[in-house]
């Protein structure tokens, strides 16, 4: 099964790779968007059966062996790839497989005179508490990036949820539903130099199929790879970093029971003589999106 198909590439890749393999295979294209919709089915014959609905609430006539998505955002799960998915591995069969199985966001402190100007020139809290999708040119990290989450496909906790489904458990609408989806971390950098904080970048790593990945982690990317740029989340007021200092940036994954959303902050940490860790008295940034107030994805 192809989950949120589109026009249709990796249903093309899948039949190339099972010719590869010498297999037969039945695919089914599942894809709720009327305008991207399956082109093809002329060309792929009975091989494919393309299904138009949300692939959450598809009831599937048989059960796959492997199901294929690319609901990937450049922080890996912020286009709802997590919740899609639990949606969709209720038709894998015991022993079958998710392409991807998991991917991890990746976050790094940045300077970026340009970037902060731009989202600060719209003069308002909301383009402040968004992130954007940009293609870094003008932009120095302070830092190597660091992990904060990861998911993984098919989750197991999802199978024990799906069981109440009959209940509103497990599906968008009934609060409480996605909190297996929540998460927090704090990634702590070293920062080497003298330096002004403006925002954070965020990345993603895939892992498709055992040691088979796609990345771009800047020192990972996929070689030729251009279909994702990285995420730049904004400060709204920039933070100015001393040479040897500690930056804490803290992140979390939110929801309620219609939408998820990001919430970041920056906390400078200074080196005392002893050695002890101490945040910078007023070097902190507040909170951003709180509630999801400015920037969220619609379930
Ligand atoms: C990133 S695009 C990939 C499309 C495909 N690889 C292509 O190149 O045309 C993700 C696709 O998943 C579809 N999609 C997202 N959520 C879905 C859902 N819940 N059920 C079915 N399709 C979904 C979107 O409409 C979109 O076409």
């Amino acid at each position: 099964m192809v989950v949120g198909a589109g026009r249709g590439p990796l249903v093309e890749r899948v039949l190339k790779a099972a010719e590869a393999a010498g297999r037969n295979v039945r695919v089914y294209a599942v894809e709720k968007n009327p305008n991207a919709v399956v082109t093809k089915e002329d060309e792929w014959g009975d091989r494919v059966e393309v299904v138009h609905c949300d692939m959450r609430y598809w009831e599937a006539p048989e059960k796959t062996d492997i199901l294929v998505s690319e609901l990937l955002g450049s922080f890996g799960d912020n286009e709802l790839s997590p919740e899609c998915l639990d949606g969709a591995q209720r038709f894998i069969k015991d022993g079958g497989i998710s392409i991807p199985s998991s991917y991890t966001a990746y976050v790094s402190p940045l300077s970026s005179t340009k970037l902060y100007n731009e989202v600060s020139a719209y003069g308002d809290q909301e383009h402040l508490e968004t992130p954007y999708v940009v293609k870094f040119k003008a932009i120095y990290e302070l830092a190597d990036p660091l992990p904060v989450w990861k998911f993984d496909h098919p989750n197991p906790e999802v199978d024990a949820l799906a069981n109440g489904m009959g209940n509103g458990m497990g599906q968008p609408g009934i609060p409480g539903f996605n909190e297996h989806n929540v998460r927090d971390a704090v990634a702590s950098f070293f920062i080497k130099q003298d330096a002004v904080l403006h925002g954070i970048a965020g990345y993603f790593e895939a892992t498709l199929y055992k040691n088979v990945m796609i990345s771009i982690h800047p020192k990972t990317h996929s070689p030729g790879m251009f279909s994702w740029f990285p995420l730049f989340f904004p400060l709204k007021t920039p933070i100015y970093l001393p040479k040897n200092s500690i930056l804490d940036l803290h992140f979390w994954r939110l929801c309620d029971a219609r939408k998820v959303w990001y919430e970041w902050c920056a906390v400078p940490k200074v080196v005392g003589g002893g050695g002890d860790v101490t945040p910078l008295v007023g070097g902190a940034s507040e909170v951003h999106n709180v509630g999801g107030r400015s920037s969220w994805i619609g379930l």
